[in-house]
């Protein structure tokens, strides 16, 4: 038998000769739900319209003294079946693994970005398939002084050098920051996700981010993340209230995607962090994706995809975002907005970006309404 240790290095190699790259083109992302592996209802997301799928989630733990890539992992037997599956069908797709979610523990500190990338490396390479790169997904948690409600200095270095090592190794690497985690509204910064909401609106809410993946992305070299997923459908965000301010979804989407696109200035005032002061924010059109939801509101914004369509095909091409993202495949064909209306994510959306052809799926799905 080969040492394992022997194995992974000789794997490792290999993958920086072969860099992995994003699909060609516009792209629908999606999250799968916690552990899900649903071959039906992937395989169906996939011929819809999504190409790159966040398969969810896992968490980086100490175990012992060691690093440990632990769950709420999908089987990954399954993941693996349906990723061959979707390559017979000739669909090209990315998967990325997802790391944290609401209510997770964030990566354990107690080894660097750089130990922890070549812990999943080793990981990921051991299994049936090979994740092409991971989303960060670190969000913050219901009990409010848990201390998974404060990014530490060493977490976000972590992140940043975790995502630089992978990048250099030829992974992929994203990000899926809710709205005021990543937030072009403002130009404060601190590294809570406990953070009150305004004054004006909804101040009892106390789970606001203040642009700590705007740090993690400007503390990082140039192109170590590929795909910025900013959650509009956070609870009580900037997007929920200006829709409830009277803005239409049209313009709100418009108006808000050329500001994030076009950047904005941060001050980065936190004496604990390598880079500090004020720093401009530019996330590539290329880079850039709206993350949208089944809704509701007054808690969350919701758009109908023919409104991100005509925001998007009003927008001047520059300010078009790459696409979409979308919580989530599990839910896909269920009532939208607490209406009578069944919503597919990936279909709607497909209908104008036309990532798959207007194929089988579509017609499937018309006769069904
Ligand atoms: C997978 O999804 C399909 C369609 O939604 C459903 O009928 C089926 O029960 C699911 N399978 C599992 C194992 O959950
Ligand atoms: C926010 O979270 C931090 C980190 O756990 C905690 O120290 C602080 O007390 C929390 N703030 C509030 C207002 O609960
Ligand atoms: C950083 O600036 C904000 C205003 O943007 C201020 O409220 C905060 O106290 C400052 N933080 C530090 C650590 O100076
Ligand atoms: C969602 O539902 C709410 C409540 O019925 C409604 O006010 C709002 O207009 C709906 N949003 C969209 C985008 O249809
Ligand atoms: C949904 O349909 C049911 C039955 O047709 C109807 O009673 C209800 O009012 C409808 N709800 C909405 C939000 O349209």
């Amino acid at each position: 038998m080969v040492p394992s240790l022997l194995l992974a290095s000789c794997i490792s190699f290999t993958l920086v000769a072969a860099e992995i790259k994003l699909p060609d083109g516009p792209i629908i992302a999606a999250w799968q739900n916690w552990g899900a592996c649903n071959d039906t209802q992937t395989i169906q997301a996939v011929e819809r319209g999504v190409n790159v799928v966040f398969w969810f989630s896992s968490n980086l733990v100490k175990d012992g003294d060691k690093p440990k890539i632990s769950g709420p992992l999908p089987d990954l037997e399954c993941v693996a079946r349906v990723r061959k599956a979707i390559k017979e069908k000739g669909l090209p797709t990315a998967h990325l693994l997802s790391i944290g979610g609401w209510d997770a523990p964030h990566p354990d500190t107690s080894f660097t970005g750089t130990e922890w990338f070549h812990a999943w490396n080793e990981w990921n390479q051991g299994l049936p398939m090979p994740f092409d790169g991971f989303d960060w997904d670190l969000e913050g948690n219901d009990y409010l002084t848990s201390p998974y409600n404060v990014f530490s200095p060493a977490c976000l270095q972590l992140v940043v050098d975790m995502s630089a090592a992978a990048k250099a190794a030829g992974y992929l690497v994203t990000m899926a920051p809710p709205q005021t985690y990543f937030d072009s509204t403002t130009p404060h910064f601190n590294r809570y996700l406990n953070n009150s909401n305004p004054p004006d609106y909804r101040p009892e809410f106390r789970y606001r981010g203040r642009n700590s993946y705007a740090y993690m992305w400007a503390a990082a070299p140039p192109g170590t993340f590929d795909l910025v997923s900013v959650q509009l459908y956070e609870s009580y965000a900037p997007a929920m209230q200006a829709l409830q301010e009277g803005i239409s979804g049209e313009e709100y989407l418009q108006s808000w995607a050329a500001q994030f696109i076009l950047g904005w200035t941060i001050n980065f005032n936190d004496t604990s962090l390598k880079l500090q002061g004020h720093v401009d924010v530019a996330v590539p059109a290329s880079h850039f994706l709206i993350g949208l939801s089944f809704g509701s509101p007054p808690r969350s914004a919701f758009f109908w995809p023919e409104t991100a369509g005509a925001a998007y095909s009003n927008a001047p091409a520059h300010l078009r975002p790459r696409g979409y993202a979308f919580w989530m495949i599990g839910i896909e064909d269920s009532l939208a907005n607490k209406s009578n209306r069944s919503l597919s994510f990936a279909f709607g959306l497909n209908s104008f970006l036309h990532v798959r052809k207007q194929g089988r799926a579509q017609l499937e799905k018309r006769s069904l309404r």
